[in-house]
């Protein structure tokens, strides 16, 4: 199956007689004893339909969490004591936050790179136990040379996970470059309607699935049952929404770079994140205020359009320009969120 296909079909009950189309919402804190479930905390079917329409998508088999950093904390729990993590230094602002808090307990040794730099990453990957890539990056829009790190990184004998939030697997598939696990905020793209949190952790390492298990087993960082329906439920329609979201992005990065007042325009030519940058951190504040259809909200990977000023966060790295707004492009008329942004960029300079 072709993957507009799966993302239809995978993961539905089978086809027969008296069975659901949709795998129902299983309620249950535990299960009657004997069989493989046995208690809330281990299993559930409804994350199960989940996680086999996101595994077949990736290309591996799949873990759902209560929130991606759920699923970041639980992979970098992998990494022993004392151990070098290498890392982009505009990775997601929670992922490098979660980073530094594991230094500070003296846990892990984090190394951030500029991932556009192979040649610094590759000699990075010397004596790291774990190579962590984000491509794009969350905001910066980097990406990064996955196949060529991925080789030195395992020449080192570290892990390699990519954080393909901004790309999903329908236009990435990390897997595919052999890195080891791949990790989703399910609660953008892949679900796709802002209204529920989830992550994921997607391998096709046996060994390494039953210790992510054991993981989540022990620590609970597990999903509802309604949210795991929300999120499969949204997953159906990803290929039509990222589609849609791209063209429009690829439209209106085509118009933001014919504007005098826009000092650079971060698109790496797919997806539906643009990250538009203005000359001051004043004007970016005020462009996100003055929108009538565009959201001023944080998350992003949703139907509707949203941007904000990342550096408002006090966490941002700081060498994210000032001015840089963060645009989730929706799956609204091009016209309509062409026309709100360019009216409050107009707005803007007077
Ligand atoms: C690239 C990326 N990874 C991970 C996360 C964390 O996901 P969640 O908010 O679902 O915990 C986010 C959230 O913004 C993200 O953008």
């Amino acid at each position: 199956m072709r993957p507009s296909t799966q993302a239809v079909h995978a993961g539905r009950p089978p086809h027969e007689p008296d069975q659901p189309l949709n795998t129902p919402i299983t309620m249950a804190s535990t299960y009657v004893a004997g069989g493989d479930l046995e208690y809330g905390r281990y299993a559930n079917p409804t994350w199960t339909a989940f996680e086999d329409a996101l595994g077949t998508l990736e290309g591996g088999r799949c873990l759902a969490f209560s929130s991606g950093l759920a699923a970041v904390a639980t992979v970098l729990d992998l990494v022993g004591n004392g151990q070098k993590v290498v890392a982009p230094r505009h990775a997601y602002n929670g992922s490098v936050m979660q980073l530094a808090d594991l230094e500070a307990r003296e846990r892990i040794k984090p190394h951030l790179v500029d991932v556009t730099d192979t040649d610094a990453v590759v000699a990075a990957c010397e004596e790291a136990s774990l190579v962590w890539l984000e491509s794009p990056t969350n905001p910066a829009m980097e990406v990064a040379d996955v196949p060529a790190i991925r080789k030195a990184a395992h020449d080192a004998g570290a892990y390699v996970v990519v954080d393909n939030t901004f790309a999903t697997p329908m236009l990435q598939r990390p897997l595919e470059w052999d890195v080891d696990m791949v990790v989703h905020s399910a609660t953008k793209y892949i679900a796709g309607h802002s209204d529920v949190l989830m992550g994921a952790i997607v391998t096709r390492d046996e060994e390494l699935f039953g210790v992510l298990k054991g993981r989540r087993d022990l620590v609970g960082a597990i999903p509802g049952a309604f949210e795991a329906w929300l999120a499969l439920r949204g997953l159906r329609t990803l290929p039509l929404r990222m589609e849609k979201a791209q063209a429009n992005a690829q439209e209106l990065v085509r118009r933001l770079r014919e504007r005098a007042d826009v000092a650079e325009v971060r698109y790496p030519g797919f997806g539906g994140m643009i990250g538009l940058v203005l000359p001051t951190g004043e004007k970016a504040d005020f462009v996100q205020h003055a929108t009538e259809l565009w959201v001023y909200a944080t998350s992003l990977g949703g139907v509707e359009s949203t941007l904000e000023r990342r550096r408002r966060w006090k966490t941002e790295a700081p060498t994210i320009p000032d001015g840089l707004i963060r645009l989730s492009v929706g799956i609204e008329d091009v016209e309509d969120i062409w026309e709100d942004l360019a009216r409050a960029l107009d707005a803007s300079a007077r």
